[in-house]
């Protein structure tokens, strides 16, 4: 977003008088989040941040005395729904002046300062590496009405030390490693999350194990690149087989890998650990070589059709995801033609689907945007439908099998329905009496359509 279009979103207001001292003594935090699986991860860490100084965390708004926005900047609409939410925020701090509204993650780090000087309501920004600084900086504001802005990007940082605070569930993400080398054209990540860097690996095993003590049954590693993970002599291949050894009843999963380095080591680990969910997200991003190469993806169709087959063939049962971008600069309709068939040759299981938007700093900012947003949007529904077709197909290739599903609640749409997930990360939907949150079970599939699987329990394990 340019600073012209970004004015839209921000009215100007000026400093003055809105530097305050806060007294309310209250402790209770709410934050809200939008993004990746990494920023509802970094959320849990800024609980366990704020935890340990004594903050209460409230899933009520209504109730807070500060509220934290953890935001993305990936494409433009991420970043104006988190503009626009700060308009309604406006309405809470009008009610309690004494209200503390901070921004943090990665429009923070992207839009800095900006988004104090445009945006009255703003009292804290923090970019993903400084949430360490958080208790002082709120301090800070209520004893000097000071706001606080701390965006310094970290080459170490990995908050290994802190414990998480989760929600009790069946599912947890765990982070391995922040941040992203990898500078595709069109990607504002590694301007926003810095440099790449991992845990160290007996940090990962020691939190996977507590998950598991804790009750989770299902657990993401999560990072940008999670094949760049390097501990050490470790690999992420070497990660992943020691977490599969560490905590063999629980089943593990990764995202997100990018197709340069996804090694056969790793295919091959995955094929020889029962607990190593058969799922694999492959980001694909566009079916031409030549688009590729705009953006900067460093490999060929060719080579990714390659690691595909070698999934496939070592693990005959795999689900796979992508994510597709369409309407990247010069696309040309032969290039979506590709991409269309490139995904009719995988046939994936699911797909994440978008329209290009560009984003400042980035190498693709300065080429032309030259693809019609009514030719965008003819594209984007084109691979949708194509992906909903085929997911179709795909899972009504379940119906009369059986697998093993993990419940993980109530259904959404019914409280006579529980839901949970395959081990290739399908959606189940299973009646109330057979079973309950947290069972591993075996499930006949009966009917499905291209998003959930329906079926009923064979035997309780
Ligand atoms: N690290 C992950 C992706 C993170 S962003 C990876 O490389 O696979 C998630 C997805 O958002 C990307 O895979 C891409 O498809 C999409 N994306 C990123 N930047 C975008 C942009 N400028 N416009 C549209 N989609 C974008
Ligand atoms: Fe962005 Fe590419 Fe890094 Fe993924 S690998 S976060 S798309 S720069
Ligand atoms: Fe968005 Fe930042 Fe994740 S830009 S996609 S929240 S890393």
């Amino acid at each position: 977003m340019d600073k012209l279009e970004l004015e839209k979103y921000i009215p100007i207001e000026s400093l003055t008088g809105d530097s305050y001292p806060v007294t309310d003594t209250s402790k209770k935090l709410y934050v809200e989040t939008y993004g990746c699986q990494m920023n509802f991860a970094d959320t849990e860490i800024v609980n366990g941040i704020m935890g340990k100084s004594g903050y209460d965390i409230t899933d009520n708004i209504d109730d807070s005395a500060i509220i934290l926005i953890n935001t993305c900047s990936i494409r433009e609409m991420a970043e104006a729904r988190v503009l626009q939410r700060l308009t309604e925020i406006k309405k809470y701090k009008k009610k309690n002046p004494k209200l503390v509204v901070g921004i943090i993650g990665c429009m923070a780090e992207r839009l800095k300062r900006d988004l104090v000087t445009k945006k009255g309501v703003v009292d804290l920004v923090l970019g993903p590496d400084e949430y360490r600084k958080l208790p002082s900086l709120i301090d800070n504001l209520i004893d000097t009405g000071e706001k606080g802005i701390a965006v310094k990007l970290s080459r170490v940082e990995t908050y290994d030390d802190i414990l998480p605070i989760r929600k009790e569930g069946i599912s947890a993400w765990l982070s391995i490693m922040r941040g992203c080398d990898k500078f595709c054209s069109f990607c504002v990540v590694p301007y926003t999350r810095g440099r790449e860097r991992s845990r160290p690996l007996e940090g990962v095993i020691r939190e996977v194990k507590q998950l598991r003590d804790e009750g989770f049954k299902d657990v993401t590693l999560l990072g940008q690149n999670v094949n760049s993970y390097i501990s050490e002599k470790f690999d992420f291949a070497d990660l992943l087989e020691a977490c599969a050894m560490a905590v063999p009843d629980i089943r593990l999963r990764f995202t997100t890998s990018h197709p340069q380095d996804l090694s056969l080591k790793l295919i091959e680990t995955i094929a020889k650990y029962d607990n190593l969910c058969n799922y694999i997200h492959l980001p694909v991003q566009s079916g031409s070589d030549r688009v590729l190469e705009l953006m900067q993806r460093s490999y060929t169709i060719e080579h990714y059709m390659k690691i595909m087959d070698n999934i496939k063939r070592l693990i005959p049962d795999v689900s796979l995801s992508t994510d597709i971008i369409t309407g990247f600069c010069t696309e040309t309709e032969e290039d979506h033609k590709m991409t269309l068939e490139v995904m009719k040759e995988v046939r994936y299981d699911g797909a994440y689907m978008f329209k290009y938007s560009p984003r400042e700093k980035t190498k693709a900012w300065k080429m032309e945007d030259d693809v019609d947003e009514e030719i965008k949007t003819r594209r984007l529904v084109e691979i949708v439908e194509l992906q909903r077709d085929i997911s179709e197909e795909k899972n009504r290739e379940t119906v009369g099998k059986e697998y093993e599903v993990i419940i993980e609640g109530i259904s959404k749409k019914s409280d006579k329905m529980l839901f949970g997930r395959t081990d290739g990360n399908k959606t189940v939907i299973i009646p109330l009496s057979d079973a309950k949150p947290g069972d591993k079970l075996m499930v006949k599939i009966n009917r499905a359509n291209s998003a959930t699987l329906f079926g009923e329990a064979v035997t309780v394990n």
